[in-house]
């Protein structure tokens, strides 16, 4: 690996969504072609939250099937499974030696997290954008295609990488260990929630369409979408079921659908009814090649030997990494 690197994961908590789609894993095909990237189904942070364990392995499977189905090209990227790699967990000890607790606990995704799930506030959610840093300096990774409630742990990742910097100057050479890593925007940064409070996001039932859901599913899922009377006329709502359905429309890049219902809605005669049966047949459009492919990779493709043979070549990267950052510390 010699050119600018790219590192992204997502959580091992099933199938990806809309949200992971068009916020991550779009940054991710962009990125593909011109870098070095590895791109992991990050399973050590899905256990920070409650989980089954009999489902885990599984839901791992389902991340690199759907990174497959997506366009993720295993001769053009790495695909990394987090716990495969035990480099992490050792950069992330040593990581959150250089940095401050109180940092950790003012940080808006741990205390959201602590809210959802308050009998299950563990060390491990503290700890997770220690380990997500680690996960990007492990690889000396440049540029992070994520969304945009990704980027309180991006600073965290900058702090840390600056700090260490600081405290264990390269002799010589002037060179930094760490870069600070940016994060790479797609043009759907954010994607809303169909319940219309929020972000699309696996944890929130009502809230999202996964990449393999069929033509009926979607069709049920947007009928749950709150709409309005449909006479309001004015502005197209900024917040609200109601824009998320702008929103998706203009996300799929339909805009002719687009400017067809806002000005129905001026008119005070936009019919939601036809307006989600028009987007619910845009979001198959987009989905279905990639259904097809899955199933294709599903019954063709020798997932466990694709992992095998990236697992080697990850560790054989971080371990350099490690080494390194052992023998800056001090220790042998
Ligand atoms: P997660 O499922 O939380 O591990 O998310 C994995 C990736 O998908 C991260 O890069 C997130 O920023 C991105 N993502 C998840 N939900 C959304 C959303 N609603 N809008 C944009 N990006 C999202
Ligand atoms: N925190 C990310 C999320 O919830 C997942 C993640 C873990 C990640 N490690 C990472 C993303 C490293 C990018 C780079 O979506």
């Amino acid at each position: 690996m010699n050119k600018k690197r790219v590192y992204s994961g997502i959580r091992a908590t099933g199938r990806l969504h809309l949200g992971n789609y068009f916020g991550a894993v779009k940054g991710m095909l962009e990125l593909q072609d011109q870098y070095d990237c590895v791109f992991s189904v990050v399973d050590l942070h899905a256990i920070t939250t409650p989980y089954d364990p009999k489902t885990l392995k599984q839901n791992v499977r389902d991340v690199v099937l759907d990174y497959l189905a997506a366009g993720l090209d295993p001769e053009r990227c790495l695909i990394e499974i987090q716990s495969l790699v035990p480099e992490h967990t050792e950069l992330a000890y040593l990581l959150s030696t250089i940095y401050p607790v109180s940092r950790l606990e003012d940080l808006p995704t741990y205390k959201d997290k602590k809210a959802q799930y308050p009998k299950y506030v563990n060390m491990g959610l503290l700890f997770y954008p220690v380990l997500m840093a680690a996960d990007i300096m492990l690889y000396k990774a440049e540029l992070v295609p994520v969304g945009r409630d990704q980027e309180p742990h991006l600073e965290v990742t900058r702090e840390i990488a600056r700090k260490f910097n600081d405290m264990f100057p390269s002799a010589g050479s002037g060179q930094v260990t760490f870069p600070e890593p940016q994060r790479f925007k797609t043009p759907a940064e954010y994607v809303p929630s169909l319940t219309g409070e929020g972000k699309m996001g696996k944890s929130t039932e009502g809230s999202y369409i996964n990449l393999t859901d069929d033509l009926k599913t979607i069709k049920k899922r947007l009928a749950a979408v709150p709409t309005d009377s449909g006479e309001l006329g004015g502005d197209i709502p900024a917040t609200g079921g109601v824009a998320t359905l702008f929103t998706l429309l203009q996300i799929l890049n339909k805009e002719d659908l687009y400017n067809k219902y806002a000005k129905d809605y001026r008119d005070k005669k936009i019919r939601y009814s036809e307006m989600k049966e028009e987007l619910s047949n845009a979001i198959y459009e987009e989905l279905r090649p990639l259904q097809q492919k899955r199933a294709e990779i599903e019954s063709s493709f020798d997932l466990d030997n694709m992992i095998k043979k990236h697992t080697e070549i990850c560790r054989q990267v971080a371990s350099q990494t490690l080494k390194e950052v052992k023998q800056k510390m001090g220790l042998t």
